[in-house]
């Protein structure tokens, strides 16, 4: 099969990542979907920065609308509303399919991106647009699509888990530990997303909409960040054998006799045994209750390059795959033989 075109919009935290994995892959991501992947354009703004030896620097444009030309495949890992939306209409106009890791985008104006990708018939994916590289879209999407899903609660924001944590258990500052969180690459390019809760109710609209079949947007979201939570209410919360976690949860209510959506997020206070109360660092955890499978529990790296990319490029596989073979859904185009190791070996 020929090469796929790939054009990378966005070489930053998320974008660095998934290039290096794209290049020092190679070989594996061509056995697993087909054929090879050739990564054609990688906008960024900067094109001076140094970006280490996993960005090709001949592939570099600071013309997103050039780089989408004549792509199979984009790759949106810049962020923000405009011109990511554009450009992303327009690519999938031109029969391109689409990875997003864009929650913002995908709040505010998901229904016209889905209505596009239906429209020209190409594959829409944004796996890393919620919860870093903890498998959560595909599973409420696919695996419990024919399930009746009551309720998605939990942690969904790395950073704002990350300094709620430093602030309990090593009494640092607020702003130290979100200095910290940005350095590590976790926050926001505009870390206010983060700590006002908004990055955390646009991933709750787009697990509302996923998990109800509805449209939920960011301003249907009851927000509060964790800007006012203070060093007392910590320790008052640690006395109380409780801790503070900006909690996202989105259920389906029934308020005289219609069935409505209600999604909010806001700083809670958990006992120490509760499970989510152990979430540390830039971890995030996820419980869906639906009514045949019942409660799962879903955890794992929500933000940082490495865990992020990790989600991008599964959905890039499953995209590309989708172009190599039709069809949806995972599959084996060959296997590696690794050889077994005897049972006497063990
Ligand atoms: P960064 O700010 O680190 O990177 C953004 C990249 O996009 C940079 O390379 C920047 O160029 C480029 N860029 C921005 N605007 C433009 C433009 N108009 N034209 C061309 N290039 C542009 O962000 P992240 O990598 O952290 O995040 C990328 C996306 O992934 C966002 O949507 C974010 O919400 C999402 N995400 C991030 C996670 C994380 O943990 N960081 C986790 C999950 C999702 P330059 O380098 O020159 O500035
Ligand atoms: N800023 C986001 C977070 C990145 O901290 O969770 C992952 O979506």
């Amino acid at each position: 099969h020929a090469p796929l075109r790939v054009a990378v919009l966005g070489a930053g935290t998320v974008g660095a990542d998934v290039l290096r994995v794209i290049r020092t892959s190679a070989d594996a991501l061509t056995h697993r979907i087909g054929a090879p992947l050739e990564v054609t354009g990688i906008a960024v703004t900067d094109l001076a920065r140094d970006r280490g030896e996993h960005v090709d620097r001949r592939l570099l444009t600071d013309d997103p609308a050039l780089a989408i030309r004549d792509a199979d495949i984009v790759v949106e890992l810049m962020g923000g509303i405009e011109p990511a939306r554009t450009l992303l209409l327009e690519a999938m106009a031109h029969g391109a399919s689409v990875v997003t890791a864009n929650k913002a985008l995908l709040a505010k104006d998901g229904v016209a991106l889905y209505e596009a990708a239906d429209a020209n018939g190409v594959d829409l994916h944004f796996e890393a647009a919620v919860a870093g590289a903890i498998p959560l879209v595909r599973p409420i999407r696919e695996s419990l699509a024919g399930d009746h899903i009551q309720k998605v609660l939990g942690i969904v924001n790395g950073t704002t888990n990350y300094v709620l944590d430093a602030m309990t258990r090593t009494g640092a500052s607020f702003d130290d530990a979100l200095a910290t969180a940005k350095e590590l690459g976790y926050a926001e390019a505009d870390p206010t997303a983060d700590i006002e809760g908004h990055d955390a109710a646009a991933k709750a609209a787009i697990l509302a909409s996923l998990a109800f079949h509805t449209r939920v947007s960011l301003s249907d979201v009851h927000c509060e960040g964790i800007t006012t939570v203070t060093p007392e209410d910590i320790a008052a919360a640690g006395r109380m054998g409780r801790v503070i976690k900006l909690l996202s949860i989105v259920e389906r209510v029934e308020e005289e006799g219609t069935e409505r959506v209600s999604a909010r997020v806001y700083p809670a206070m958990l006992p120490d045994s509760h499970p989510l109360a152990s979430v540390s660092e830039a971890y995030n955890a996820v419980f869906v209750e639906a009514d045949a499978a019942g409660s799962l529990m879903f955890y794992g790296q929500g933000a940082g390059g490495a865990p992020t990319a990790s989600a991008v490029l599964g959905d890039l596989v499953t995209v590309a795959r989708q172009r190599v073979h039709g069809g949806f859904g995972p599959r084996e185009s060959r296997y590696a033989d690794l050889g077994i190791i005897p049972l006497d070996g063990l």
